[in-house]
């Protein structure tokens, strides 16, 4: 029996392959490669010692994906296959719908007709909108979206979750991840964002690297303790393994859950810079600029559930997360392209 990871190249997923493997699964991989690299797979390869079997396919493509449940003998899915950049969002929303609504119905559907009926849907903090209250607990009400890339998370919950209603054999898990930074310790997968990076941490690496002159601090008039926004960063390998963890209520039989994935702590923007310089001795040049069009001031979980059900805890710091995240950039300036 193997798990289907979609989007399994990408930033999440290939970690997420690793964590997989070294537990013992049997992983088949499908992406399209749209915002990703095979060598992520060569490498996730080198890191385990196993091979990892790959379709190159997407999942609008509903005769691929037929093919590859006729072929692999699937149990579960662990669903990353999706866009994630909030402003190309705001632009091109009917790609954002169509890529991660429609995709997913179809996956979701050729699951059903194989009578795979497990899946783990990567969600975000997100769907809380501007959160109701903080820490965040998944009590918390989901919010309003503020572009499509949101809308299309929120949208798929119900969506998944409406499907649980009508068919108590799927077994759905819905976790709600914070903000993923950090990297393999190798140094040898990362988040190798095209272009400009949206993303606070991708863009300090790249500074401190000297791919940027210098970082723009979005705001620094928010109400919180240095003005800038807090958000609750998690190292992406403790993120993998919470995907691990999940697979618990997968074999339980357990029906739909929920969790938060986050460790619990909020740090401001300039909390990263300060830390990122001194967990590596590089300095990051900054300017205060306007607030970023969509931003909230503060956005952190309350992680308990997810410790109490899963058995799941945040185990790096923030050290450790600058670190990582810094040996990758270091190692590969210029991501798979190197
Ligand atoms: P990523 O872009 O690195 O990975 C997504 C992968 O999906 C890519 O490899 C891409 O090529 C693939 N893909 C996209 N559309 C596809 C399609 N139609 N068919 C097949 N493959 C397709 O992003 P990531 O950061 O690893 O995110 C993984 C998932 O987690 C996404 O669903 C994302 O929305 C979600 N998420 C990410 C974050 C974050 O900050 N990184 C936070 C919350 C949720
Ligand atoms: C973090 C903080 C910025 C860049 C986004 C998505 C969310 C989720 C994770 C997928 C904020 C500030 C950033 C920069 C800055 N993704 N910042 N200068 O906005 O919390 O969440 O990624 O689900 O849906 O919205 O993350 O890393 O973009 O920003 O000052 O160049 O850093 O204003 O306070 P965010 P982020």
């Amino acid at each position: 029996m193997a798990i289907l990871v979609t989007g399994g190249a990408g930033y999440i997923g290939s970690h997420t392959v690793v964590e997989l493997q070294e537990a013992g699964y049997e992983v088949v991989v499908l992406d399209n490669l749209s915002n990703s690299s095979e060598k992520s797979l060569e490498r996730v390869e080198a890191i385990t010692g196993k091979k990892v079997k790959f379709y190159k396919a997407d999942i609008l493509d509903r005769e691929a994906l037929e093919d590859i449940f006729a072929k692999e003998d699937i149990d579960s899915c662990i669903h990353f296959a999706g866009l994630k950049a909030v402003g190309e969002s705001v632009a091109k929303p009917w790609e954002y719908y169509n890529n991660n609504i429609t995709g997913t119905l179809v996956l979701v559907d050729v699951m059903r007709q194989h009578g795979v009926k497990n899946i783990i849907f990567s969600s975000s903090a997100t769907v809380y909108g501007s959160p109701a209250f903080v820490p965040i607990t998944e009590e918390c009400p989901k919010g309003q979206c503020t572009n499509p890339y949101g809308w299309t998370k929120s949208m798929l919950e119900q969506i998944l979750t409406d499907l649980h209603v009508a068919d108590p054999e799927w077994n759905i898990v819905l976790l709600r991840y914070f903000n993923p930074i950090g990297a393999h310790k190798s140094g040898t997968i990362g988040e190798n964002p095209n272009g400009i990076p949206n993303n606070l941490m991708p863009y300090i690496t790249q500074v401190a690297v000297g791919k940027r002159p210098e970082l723009g601090v979005f705001g620094n008039d928010y109400d919180t303790h240095d003005g800038t926004g807090v958000r609750d960063y998690i190292h992406v390998v403790d993120l993998a393994k919470g995907h691990v963890k999940a697979l618990s209520k997968i074999e339980e039989k357990a029906g739909l859950k929920l969790y938060n994935l986050g460790t619990g702590k909020g740090y401001s923007v300039l909390d990263i810079v300060n830390n990122f310089e001194a967990a590596t001795g590089v300095k990051v040049p900054y300017s205060i600029k306007a607030r970023r069009p969509g931003d909230i001031a503060t956005c952190y979980s309350d992680a308990s559930k997810a410790k109490e059900e899963l058995g799941w805890v945040a185990e790096n710091g923030i050290r450790e997360m600058c670190e990582d995240s810094w040996r990758w950039q270091k190692n590969n300036p210029n991501g798979y392209d190197d």
